[in-house]
């Protein structure tokens, strides 16, 4: 009985994505190419000079590395953006444009992720502005014609020693719990990378984990492999919500990244 109802848990576990009713979600093996357009701050943004060190997110390796077929996208990832300055100062609108541009030819996405700099107590933006902003961004990207994806915050690779089994200080768990609670409000699919950032990070622990940053004092922004691995997850994460992403072959993930990531083991990838 209690195999019986396992097995039946995982079989609805496994349509649930396709039941659950996403504003334009929707993404069959027929339909147009996909077109990722990112939103989000430096975690998401292309990498900059080390020396500058003040941009570096997954962003561009899951551009790089993860999309097939003519699928494509575009990085508009802003150093030190929130969810206030990422609409005052253009970059939303660029967004929106972007996605009216590629709808007739493509299936516009929108990745949406926030927090760093919104949780900044200089930025005096509470959790429940952070919220109705996500939930704004995603009611607009979808009359846009996008489908939105809500990200949780990349971890930051900062490390609690004090119990001798280091571990990841959750400073970003505020912020995901309001990004989670927006894609409810709004009915958003959403992929929960604080999450699988912060238990990957906790399972190499902190000697491999500050290998991806950006130079050796920066443990919030990615290098280049930093982001084709954290690009990866991404990708991971995606995949598991629209599995016809998968199945149609235009989201892919390297097997050995996927396979080291499932079981915790360190990973460098290789660049070609
Ligand atoms: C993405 O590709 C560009 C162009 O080839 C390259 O300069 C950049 O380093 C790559 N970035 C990542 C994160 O893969
Ligand atoms: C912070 O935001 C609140 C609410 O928007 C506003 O009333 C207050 O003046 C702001 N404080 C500062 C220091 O800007
Ligand atoms: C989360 O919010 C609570 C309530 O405002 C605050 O006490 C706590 O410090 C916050 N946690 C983090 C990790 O910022």
């Amino acid at each position: 009985m209690n195999m019986i109802l396992k097995a039946t848990g995982v079989a609805l576990l496994s349509i649930l994505p396709y039941v659950q009713a996403y504003p334009v979600s929707g993404f069959k093996h027929s339909q147009r190419t996909p077109f990722f357009v990112l939103a989000g701050d430096s975690t998401t943004a292309t990498q900059t000079s080390t020396q500058t060190s003040n941009g570096g997110g997954w962003g561009d390796g899951f551009l790089n590395t993860t999309l097939f077929k003519g699928a494509t996208g575009r990085n508009f990832g802003h150093n030190g953006a929130t969810t206030v300055s990422f609409r005052d100062g253009g970059d939303w609108d660029e967004v929106l444009t972007t996605v009216r541009q590629v709808r007739d030819d493509y299936h516009p996405f929108v990745t949406i992720q926030f927090g760093h700099n919104d949780q900044k107590p200089a930025a005096n933006i509470s959790l429940s502005q952070y919220t109705r902003n996500l939930e704004r961004m995603v009611s607009e990207a979808s009359d846009a014609g996008a489908t939105p994806i809500l990200v949780t915050p990349l971890s930051r690779r900062n490390y609690d020693d004090s119990t001798g089994t280091p571990s990841i200080i959750m400073s970003l768990a505020n912020e995901t719990m309001a990004t989670i609670a927006a894609a409810h409000h709004s009915s958003a699919a959403y992929i929960d990378l604080n999450e699988a950032s912060t238990r990957y990070l906790n399972a190499i622990g902190p000697a491999n984990a500050f290998t991806y940053n950006l130079n050796p004092s920066d443990n919030t922004h990615l290098n280049v492999p930093g982001s084709v691995l954290f690009g990866g997850i991404v990708a991971e994460l995606i995949s598991q919500k629209f599995h016809d992403l998968e199945k149609s072959g235009y989201l892919r993930v390297n097997h050995k990244l996927k396979k080291n990531v499932d079981h915790g083991i360190y990973y460098w990838p290789q660049l070609l």
